[in-house]
């Protein structure tokens, strides 16, 4: 505390925050604490005392926000301006050697620098702040739509509430890794186990279980990090620190604004250096504090980064190079086969458990019949399993000196085990397939689940289970058939109360307010996946455009190559796709139109826009999506920058701010209308 000023609690307050704030920072940013423990919860008290006393002066960069406040209902969710991307993997020195001559291809072989730094392995967080003030937090969602996790992440020590020293942007958005470290996860797990509650498999859920908690009281007390890899938004640089214009430096900028950064970042002058880095990391992956599933490498200049480009959903400028997946072995019990959406037969290997990369493994792919010849797998076999981050666990070979003589050799059924059709193998696929199309149940249930999943149709209640049970018993046989659906039919089902089967009804209904492009993507055709169903949607704008292409056509469409095109084309011809198509959309299914974003037609620019309460006539993200396609910034919370307000059903914290700080409120009619001019 000051003594010059003794009686103004908010020099104190502000005193206090600042030395609070230096200590946080040595301690969980620089690693390098200066002060005991007791003296720090000294002045925290002092802090929490004089804040109790005038509440008035209570400021959201208090480092007195990191205990946690009020428990959730949901997470709101929130559309990134820019989108967040994933990264390409590379599994081998090949694909690396591959990785630098491409880019020095797209340089036209000038010069260029690399960065390499650890793959952490945690969850993606965006952080934005407006003046320095840290005001919203996002998951990476999809990568286009985040949760709001702003309340806990402000619980996160190594975070700043607000940016250190004068010289940052107006607006800045933080990019960046949260995980849990080694040791507090063994800690955490530890607890849950005193307490007689369930543990965490790996750091990884952990950090992504302890982020996704409605109450920050818990979070608090998590043992959650963060490392920065890069930056989102920035608008109005200081004119003292204009923003740097190399990765490498932009890192070194958000250390000075009160980030921490991977101490293991390093320039590589070529791809020897990366193997080089790679192989020391891995050497020494064992003793770092903190699980890492490989390192990444990015061009370090930023102007060469946006001459390199994306490629869909990664940077063309940027790779993940993944460590070898963790291996061990178990019996192979049996050999299953699955039928996939488009009826591809997958033969399944049914495993004794087994814990392999952070998870108990029971089921893993076999691939198809020649994978299982050439790695000669026999049922009985005790079998090396692998498994790598989130990908699908693999069978990679048979211990062959355990072989027992009872050990059988498998062979893939003649026909679909499900329906009975005849499975073939066409176009020298791998895979076999059952040919009875979405006269085989199990392609219907897939092709149903695919429809109604989140990034679909995003039919809320609308379970595997139940869809396999409406099918079994007749009352869906497509995807149309979902808009028939009575609550007499769902109560029918098991463990379906009447309550469930309205609320399912209605979410059915709610669903049928969509956009073009998750519409496509949830048609399912072979090869469409989100970003190319986005691309259609955004070049053709309208469904009748697209069903009139031929193959030829559709190339003209960024992300479509030739087998989409192909896939659409005859998806289109089918006369069972068309009736189905059309009971779609005479059973209500509508999307707004999409609009051109040339600048004379974005009536909404300039405005700083907040949705609140229930939406009834549209989802919340797609109402988001529309008001950014007219111009817009969506913000998850009201402050004096905020130009209007949305006020749905049921409206509250945030109706009540907007109407103190005299910001115009429109409801959910006024803002349909903006949609139709
Ligand atoms: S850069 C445009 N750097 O990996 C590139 N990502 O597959 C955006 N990750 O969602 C990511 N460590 O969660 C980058 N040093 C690092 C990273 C990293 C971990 C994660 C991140 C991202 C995923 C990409």
């Amino acid at each position: 505390m000051s003594d010059k000023e003794p009686h103004d609690p908010y020099k104190q307050i502000q005193t206090l925050h600042k030395r609070l704030n230096y200590h946080a920072h040595r301690y969980y940013v620089l690693d390098d604490p200066e002060l005991p423990d007791s003296e720090y919860d000294k002045l925290f008290r002092e802090l929490e005392l004089l804040e109790k006393q005038h509440p008035e002066l209570m400021t959201l960069d208090s480092p007195s926000q990191r205990v946690g406040g009020k428990i959730l209902d949901s997470f709101t969710s929130i559309a990134h301006q820019i989108p967040m991307l994933s990264l390409s993997n590379a599994f081998s020195d090949d694909d690396i050697k591959e990785f630098y001559s491409r880019i020095s291809d797209l340089l036209n072989h000038k010069e260029f620098v690399l960065i390499a730094e650890p793959k952490l392995d945690g969850l993606a967080i965006s952080l934005r702040y407006e003046q320095g003030l840290l005001v919203q937090a996002a998951t990476r969602g999809d990568g286009t739509t985040g949760e709001d996790v702003t309340q806990n992440v402000r619980t996160i020590q190594s975070i700043p509430l607000h940016l250190s020293g004068d010289y940052y942007p107006k607006v800045l958005e933080v990019r960046g890794e949260i995980f849990m470290p080694k040791k507090g996860f063994a800690q955490l797990n530890q607890r849950q186990i005193d307490k007689g509650e369930k543990t965490f498999a790996n750091p990884r859920n952990a950090a992504a279980g302890s982020l996704r908690q409605l109450d920050s009281k818990i979070v608090a007390s998590r043992p959650l990090d963060m490392f920065c890899y890069g930056i989102g938004v920035v608008d109005q640089a200081h004119k003292k620190m204009p923003l740097a214009q190399s990765h490498s430096e932009i890192l070194k900028q958000l250390h000075t604004w009160g980030f921490a950064v991977s101490p293991e970042v390093k320039k590589c002058d070529n791809w020897q250096a990366c193997l080089n880095y790679y192989q020391s990391i891995l050497s020494r992956r064992e003793a770092l504090p903190y699980e890492i599933d490989g390192v990444v490498y990015k061009v370090d200049d930023i102007a060469q980064q946006q001459q390199a480009g994306f490629i869909s959903r990664a940077p063309r400028w940027a790779i993940a190079h993944k460590f070898p997946a963790e291996e061990v072995t178990t019996p192979l019990l049996d050999i299953e086969v699955q039928v996939g959406r488009t009826g591809a037969l997958t033969p399944v290997a049914r495993l004794q458990a087994v814990f392999v990369g952070g998870v108990t493994v029971t089921n893993a792919t076999l691939h198809n019949q020649t994978e299982i010849d050439r790695k000669d797998i026999r049922i009985g076999d005790t079998v090396v399993v692998r498994r790598a981050g989130d990908v699908i666990p693999e069978v990679v070979r048979p211990i062959l000196s355990q072989r027992l003589d009872s050990s059988q050799a498998y062979v893939m059924p003649t026909h679909c085990p499900i329906c009975h059709s005849l499975a073939e193998r066409v176009n020298n696929e791998a895979k076999s397939r059952c040919t009875g199309g979405l006269f085989c149940p199990a392609q219907r249930k897939e092709a149903i689940k695919h429809f109604a999943s989140r990034k679909a149709m995003d039919i809320d209640g609308l379970g595997d289970k139940l869809v396999e049970q409406l099918v079994d018993c007749g009352f869906i046989e497509t995807i149309a058939d979902l808009f028939q659906l009575t609550s007499i039919q769902l109560v029918a089902m098991e463990r379906m109360a009447d309550k469930s089967a309205d609320n399912l009804i209605q979410s059915i209904e709610k669903s049928k307010s969509t956009t073009l492009a998750r519409f496509l993507y949830a048609l399912g055709i072979r090869e469409v996946g989100e970003a190319t169903a986005l691309a259609l949607a955004n070049f053709y704008k309208t469904l009748e455009c697209i069903q009139h292409k031929n193959a030829e056509d559709l190339l003209e469409v960024p992300d479509v190559g030739p087998v989409a095109a192909h896939n659409i084309d005859t998806f289109f011809a089918q006369s069972h796709n068309q009736q189905v198509l059309n009971n779609l959309l005479s059973s209500g299914i509508h999307w707004p139109e999409i609009i051109n974003k040339t600048l004379d037609e974005l009536p909404l620019e300039g405005e700083i826009i907040v949705l609140t309460g229930t939406l009834l006539h549209i989802k919340r993200n797609d109402a988001k999506t529309r008001l950014i396609e007219l111009g817009a910034k969506v913000s998850g919370s009201v402050s004096k920058k905020t130009t209007l307000v949305i006020a749905g059903d049921k409206a509250g914290s945030k109706l009540i701010k907007a109407q103190e700080l005299n910001i115009k409120i429109v409801d959910e009619t006024e803002m349909m209308a903006f949609f139709e001019t």
